[in-house]
C-alpha cells in the first residue's frame, strides 16, 4: 500500500507559491486540501500527481521519488496507479462516454474486454449505464464528473486526486459525487485527495491540510 510523502516542497512562478511543504497522507486515507484562491491549491495537487514538477523537495510515492521518472514513466504512471481528475473534466468531446472511460486502457496497450468486469462494477458504481454511449456534451455537470472519476478509476489506481471535484456543479450534483468519493475511499480503500474550495465538500474527508501563501496553516 502506497503513502504518499510531501517532504519540503517548494515552487516558484516569478515568485515562491509553495514554501517547503511536508505532509504524509497515508495509505487509506480522504485528504481536503483547502485554502483561499490563489494560495497553491492546483499547483501543490499538480505536484503530488507529477503533473508538474517541484523546484525542491520530492514527492515519494510508494516509496518512489516521482521526480525520478521520465515523463513517459510519469504520464504511465497518471493512467495506472494514480487517477487524475482535472477540474474541467477533460472528457473528449468527439468520444462516447463509454470510448472515454476506456481511453485509458486503450492507450496503455490494454484489451478493454479484459476489464469487462471492473468496467459494468464502476459503472453500475457511478450510475452512468444510461448515458454510456452519448457524448459528454449531452450530459448533465454531474455526470461528466461523475465519468471523468470512472475514467480515473479504471485501472484500479490506489490513489485519486481531484481538483474542485464539485466545483462547478449545483448543491445536489456536488453531494452525489461527494458521497461517491466517500463510498470509494470506504468501499475500495482507494486512497483520496482532493482539493477544494467548499467546507461541505472538505467535511468528507478524515484529515485536512489548510493553505495560506503557499504554507500549512
Ligand atoms: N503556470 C503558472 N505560471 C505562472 N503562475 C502560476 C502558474 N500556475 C499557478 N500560478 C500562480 O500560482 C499561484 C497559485 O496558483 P494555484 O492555481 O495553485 O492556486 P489555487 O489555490 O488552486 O487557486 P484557485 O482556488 O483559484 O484555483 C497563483 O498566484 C497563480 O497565479
Ligand atoms: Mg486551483
Amino acid at each position: 500500500m502506497s503513502d504518499i510523502i510531501v517532504s519540503d516542497v517548494s515552487k516558484s512562478f516569478g515568485r515562491e507559491i509553495l514554501h517547503s511543504l511536508s505532509f504524509t497522507v497515508s495509505s487509506g486515507d480522504f485528504l481536503s486540501i483547502t485554502g483561499e484562491s490563489g494560495s497553491g491549491k492546483s499547483t501543490l495537487l499538480a505536484i503530488m500527481g507529477g503533473v508538474l514538477r517541484p523546484d525542491a523537495g520530492s514527492v515519494r510515492i510508494g516509496g518512489v521519488d516521482i521526480a525520478s521518472l521520465s515523463e513517459k514513466e510519469l504520464a504511465k504512471m497518471r493512467r495506472t496507479s494514480l487517477g487524475y481528475v482535472y477540474q474541467f473534466f477533460n472528457l473528449i468531446p468527439t468520444m462516447t462516454v463509454r470510448e472515454n472511460i476506456l481511453l485509458p486502457l486503450v492507450l496503455d496497450g490494454k484489451k478493454p474486454s479484459l476489464y469487462k468486469d471492473k468496467f459494468d462494477e464502476l459503472v453500475a458504481f457511478t450510475h452512468l449505464r444510461a448515458v454510456l454511449d452519448a457524448y459528454p456534451d449531452t450530459l448533465s455537470g454531474g455526470e461528466q464528473q461523475r465519468a471523468a472519476i470512472l475514467r480515473a478509476l479504471i485501472h484500479d489506481p490506489e490513489v485519486i486526486l481531484l481538483d474542485e471535484p464539485t466545483g462547478n456543479l449545483d448543491s445536489e450534483n456536488a453531494e452525489a459525487v461527494m458521497r461517491l468519493l466517500s463510498d470509494l475511499n470506504k468501499t475500495y480503500g482507494v486512497t483520496v485527495v482532493q482539493v477544494t474550495h467548499s467546507e461541505q465538500g472538505a467535511a468528507y474527508g478524515r484529515t485536512r491540510i489548510h493553505l495560506k501563501d503557499g504554507r500549512i496553516s
